[in-house]
């Protein structure tokens, strides 16, 4: 699949959320969960997402399929804007871009068969005769590594990996070409996260699909992402192709993130760089560099200038004052 043309492509994209400052409170706080974020995915590629809870993955996720209208920016899928779009407008699209959730159990509702839960999407989105259906949903089942006979039962009856398989037959079964994985396997045990990473690629190549791949750590999405961009508190401060992040981790915060995942390797001789202390709250306006207070890098110049995203080598880029 050629790789060349950008099926997604966000440009400076804010999503900040209200926040009452207290129960009682009238004045508002704003909570910057996107702060400025801009990327492309081509057509047939996976963009891995990497960065610790809260630090806005889901949030860009779901403002990019216009789950969430967002606070301004633009995503153009396919060429078009949906920033300004209304429902009617956007149905077309809501075919074209599906979600998968971090946890099956609450995305399926428990009160429908596996049958029932795969049509829903199918009939907001076109027109099948109930024979056809049947025909499409089994197809769909045996693709997913279930099978047909499952259709009648409910999901309380499979397991975690299988009601993440029941998902994703049901974000394919309006035929996408978009997905967004939203931390598919972190809720799995290890032993099946990469089945249904194998799972995922294998579909990827028999439908052509284009992956936004969530993970909140580094250990998997190496091996489904080809290029993989890492958030902190809102922003990305790395993107690279997959095997050059692993090899030339350059942003300090990345460098925590990988040696956390390579510590935990007997082969490896890394040693952890630990991050002190939690990042700070999204609610406070931290000036300059958003990672300054756990960097053990931080000058001066970290407190007063933001760092802006720059290529240090084709296609790697980082946003830290250590590469001006
Ligand atoms: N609907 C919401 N209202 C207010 N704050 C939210 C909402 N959704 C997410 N947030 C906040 O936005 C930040 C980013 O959240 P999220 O995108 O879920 O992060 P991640 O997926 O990386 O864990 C967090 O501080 C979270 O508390
Ligand atoms: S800009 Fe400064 S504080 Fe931020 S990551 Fe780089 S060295 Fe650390
Ligand atoms: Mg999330």
């Amino acid at each position: 699949m050629a790789q060349d043309q950008v099926l997604v492509d966000v440009q400076n994209l804010k999503k900040y959320f209200p926040v009452k400052k207290s129960l009682f409170g009238r004045s508002t706080q704003v909570l910057k969960a996107v702060d400025d974020v801009s990327f492309q995915i081509r057509k047939g590629e996976t963009l891995g997402l990497v960065g610790e809870s809260g630090c806005g993955k889901s949030t860009t996720g779901r403002s990019i399929v216009r789950l969430y209208d967002y606070s301004s920016g633009h995503v153009y899928f396919d060429g078009h804007d949906l920033a300004d779009m209304k429902e009617k407008q956007l149905k077309p699209f809501r075919k074209r871009m599906q979600t998968i959730f971090q946890d099956p159990y609450s995305s399926l509702n428990p009160g429908m068969t596996v049958f029932e839960l795969i049509s829903e999407p199918m009939n907001i989105h076109g027109t099948y005769t109930e024979k056809q259906r049947r025909e499409f949903i089994a197809g769909l089942l045996d693709k997913v590594g279930l099978k047909k006979e499952h259709m009648s039962r409910y999901p309380h009856e499979f397991s975690g990996g299988q009601r993440q398989r029941i998902s994703i037959a049901r974000a394919l079964s309006v035929q996408p070409e978009f997905v967004v994985c939203d931390e598919p396997i972190s809720a799995l045990d290890v032993s099946v996260q990469a089945q249904v990473v194998n799972m995922l690629q294998d579909l990827q190549a028999e439908f052509g699909l284009t992956y936004l791949f969530i993970a909140h750590d580094l250990s998997m999405v190496r091996y489904i992402s080809n290029r993989i961009g890492v958030m902190y508190l809102g922003q990305i401060v790395e993107m690279a192709a997959s095997d050059e992040l692993y090899e030339h981790p350059s942003h300090p915060y990345t460098q925590a993130l990988l040696s956390s995942i390579l510590v935990a390797d007997p082969r490896s001789a890394t040693e952890r760089i630990v991050l002190q202390g939690d990042p700070p709250s999204p609610l406070s306006d931290v000036g300059g560099c958003k990672f300054r207070t756990r960097c053990s890098h931080a000058t001066e110049r970290c407190a007063l200038e933001s760092p802006r995203l720059k290529e240090i080598a084709s296609g790697h880029q980082v946003a830290c004052h250590l590469y001006d």
